[in-house]
């Protein structure tokens, strides 16, 4: 969630960027699909190899062949990660076998906290479909980039740990990598499950 105006901005030049390539669509004469757009129009997304939540090498070759939601955020989050992949869950409920065309991403912007063993914990409440994945700093850093994630460290007014300002953006990307559609977190679980219907 954007708990600064710095936070937007980011957030502002991914939507720029998306209308841009909605803009070459129309302008092409070719059909509009919603939010869709391929990467050629949006530089989003890319390789990645990072650690999943039972110390595996995971890249994203791995998850060539199925769609994934990716989302970035941490697990100290105390209120918009959570319901997020709350929706994203929901939404996968109630897709039925379809789901399996559908693999969940979540990838930490809080490596320092969040250890493979932390996110297995964490992971497990949303079901066991969900991929969770952290990283070094740098690793994180270059994923974080690639997607255009923003996060910064801020300390809680509590004066005890720290919390995390970052943008909270879910990214359908298609089985070859590409950006496909993104949402925002205050989608509901029946919107994304209408999204995902149409999309894939
Ligand atoms: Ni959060």
């Amino acid at each position: 969630m954007f708990k600064t105006k710095e936070a937007l901005i980011p957030y502002l030049l991914l939507v720029a960027a998306i209308a841009g390539g909605l803009i070459w669509h129309e302008t092409e004469n070719v059909p509009r699909l919603g939010k869709t757009v391929s990467q050629g129009k949006v530089d989003l997304g890319g390789p990645f190899t990072l650690t999943g939540q039972d110390g595996q090498k995971v890249s994203s070759t791995d998850f060539r062949g199925k769609y994934q939601l990716i989302y970035f955020g941490y697990s100290f989050c105390p209120d918009v990660c959570p319901t997020t992949l709350g929706v994203i869950a929901q939404a996968l409920d109630k897709m039925g076998v379809e789901q399996k065309r559908i693999v969940p991403v979540f990838i930490t912007i809080d490596p320092a906290r969040d250890t493979p063993a932390v996110l297995k914990k964490y992971m497990s409440a949303f079901g066991e479909r969900f991929v969770g994945l952290t990283g070094t700093v740098d690793e994180i850093a270059a994923v974080e980039k690639k997607y255009r994630v923003y996060a910064k460290k801020t300390p809680l007014p509590e004066g005890e740990g720290y919390g995390m300002d970052h943008s909270s953006v879910i990214y359908l990307m298609a089985p070859d990598g590409r950006l496909v559609s993104f949402y925002d977190e205050l989608i509901s679980p029946d919107d994304l499950l209408k999204e995902l219907k149409a999309k894939i």
